[in-house]
């Protein structure tokens, strides 16, 4: 048999790339890592192949041999990668051809271009469910750190200004919820991404009887039923990387909640705050100031999610000007990808393990929580209960604010005296009001703070989580 090398320019070409080209084109300094899906989905392909007699069953076992041998190289660190063969594809081919001269023929029916969209559907699959198990025990952390400080109440903010009290597990569960969200957006893009493209070919499938359900089957793209699912237009198949778009743009999601969590974080545990204290281990120092004690985890988690943006925004681009079918621009898509789903990954684990090595300064969270001015509404929720129409009890309410200002005292440090002054329908029961403990007791419907409600929400992801 005349030896053959798996290079895209054999046969045709006179000359091998100029070295600069080569260095451009080359993508296996990066898609190396996703040696594993390639050789699962070659196995997988040389299994089909023996099935419609393209392989014997002794050139199968060799190929499949052959292969597997290459993983263990490659899990050793001992398999060569070489820039000059462009991408992992043609590196393994090229090592199985070396050691298994039958190796030739394990392209039968299959380009690189649906070869690619294989091996980047089933890294993304297995990354999902890492990125979603992550996203899990990011929920437990922040559902235990409210269980440990289940009575804690902290000022809520809208514009940054001190509005209504809250338990601090009600907060920390907002988060719970968001994310909540992301995990069911990675479940649902799981399913897009779990469609196996092999038998597209280049671009018109092939005229080889090809068996692409067994193939869909043995890489376990089925549905509930176990009905293998293959893509139905080859032209779609080899170009499409809306499956890439869609993790990248949960991740881009994933990335605001974090980000905006850090600020939550960054901002309690300032001085000014003083709600929370981050173990040593996960904050860092300053080279100049000795004082210094910065929230970097956060930070970090915050500026990091530009670049999950950059990347969605560069698949985007990348894809919007591409005619049918595949080109190589295509290939740029690696690295934004494995950049998001590492970076996402990253920050949810780190923001994980920073409030799980988080405590809360109860005394601060009380100072702050006990500022009357965050029962004005209470009040005016008084008076309505009184029979005053609300706008009327807020432009009351408003004047006693004014009021209170006026003599420096605080909003429960007006008289009986003071407060009618304001209005007649104040009764001697309306200092009752800034009674918190009571107040909070009083926010039962679904989704408020209130005590028994944050309870019941709290026992509710407990047992979800669990
Ligand atoms: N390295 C290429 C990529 O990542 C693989 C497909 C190349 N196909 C081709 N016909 N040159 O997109």
């Amino acid at each position: 048999m005349k030896k053959t090398s798996p290079v895209s320019r054999s046969g045709r070409f006179t000359s091998g790339p100029n070295a600069d080209v080569a260095r451009f084109t080359e993508s296996v300094s990066f898609d190396w890592r996703l040696w594993r899906q390639d050789l699962l989905g070659s196995i997988a392909h040389a299994t089909m192949l023996r099935k419609i007699g393209v392989l014997t069953k002794a050139e199968q076992t060799a190929i499949v041999k052959g292969l597997e041998a290459i993983g263990q190289e490659i899990a050793d660190g001992k398999f060569r990668w070489k820039p000059k063969l462009e991408d992992v594809h043609m590196n393994i081919e090229a090592g199985l051809t070396r050691r298994v001269p039958t190796g030739a023929k394990l392209h039968t029916g299959r380009s690189r271009n649906d070869q690619v969209a294989l091996d980047l559907r089933l890294w993304l699959r297995d990354e999902i469910v890492e990125v979603a198990g992550e996203l899990r025990s990011f929920q437990s952390a922040l559902v235990q750190l409210g269980a440990k400080n289940a009575h804690v109440l902290i000022p809520g903010y809208t514009h940054l200004q001190r509005a209504q009290p809250v338990y601090f597990a009600h907060h920390l569960l907002a988060y719970v919820e968001m994310v909540q969200r992301d995990y069911e957006r990675l479940k649902d893009c799981f399913q897009r991404v779990n469609v196996c493209p092999l038998g597209s070919g280049a671009v018109a499938g092939s005229t080889l009887p090809l068996d692409r359900g067994l193939v869909a089957r043995l890489l376990g793209f089925v549905d509930a039923k176990g009905k293998p699912l293959v893509t139905q237009n080859s032209m779609d198949a080899v170009s499409d990387r809306d499956f890439v778009v869609e993790f990248c743009s949960v991740a881009a999601l994933i990335a605001v909640h974090l980000s905006r969590l850090a600020e939550d974080v960054i901002l309690w545990s300032s001085a000014e705050f003083g709600f929370i204290k981050i173990a040593d281990a996960y904050t860092t120092g300053s080279s100049l100031m000795p004082q210094k004690k910065n929230p970097d985890i956060a930070e970090l988690t915050r500026g990091k999610a530009g670049r999950v943006f950059g990347n969605l925004i560069a698949l985007l681009t990348l894809l919007k000007g591409l005619p049918m079918t595949y080109n190589r621009d295509l290939q740029e898509d690696k690295e934004r990808l494995f950049d998001t789903a590492d970076t996402v990954r990253t920050c949810v684990q780190l923001m994980a393990a920073m409030l799980r090595n988080t405590t809360v300064n109860h005394k601060a969270c009380l100072a702050a929580a006990s500022d009357p001015s965050l029962l004005a509404t209470d009040l005016a929720d008084y008076l309505v209960g009184k029979g005053m129409p609300f706008r009327q009890a807020h432009h009351v309410v408003g004047a006693i604010v004014a009021l209170a200002e006026l003599k420096n005292k605080k909003l429960n440090e007006l008289t009986l005296v003071e407060l009618k002054s304001g209005d007649k329908t104040f009764g001697d029961d309306a200092l009752a009001v800034f009674n918190l403990e009571k107040s909070m007791a009083k926010r039962e419907i679904v989704g408020a703070p209130g005590t028994k409600e944050v309870v019941k929400q709290m026992a509710r992801w407990r047992k979800q989580l669990s």
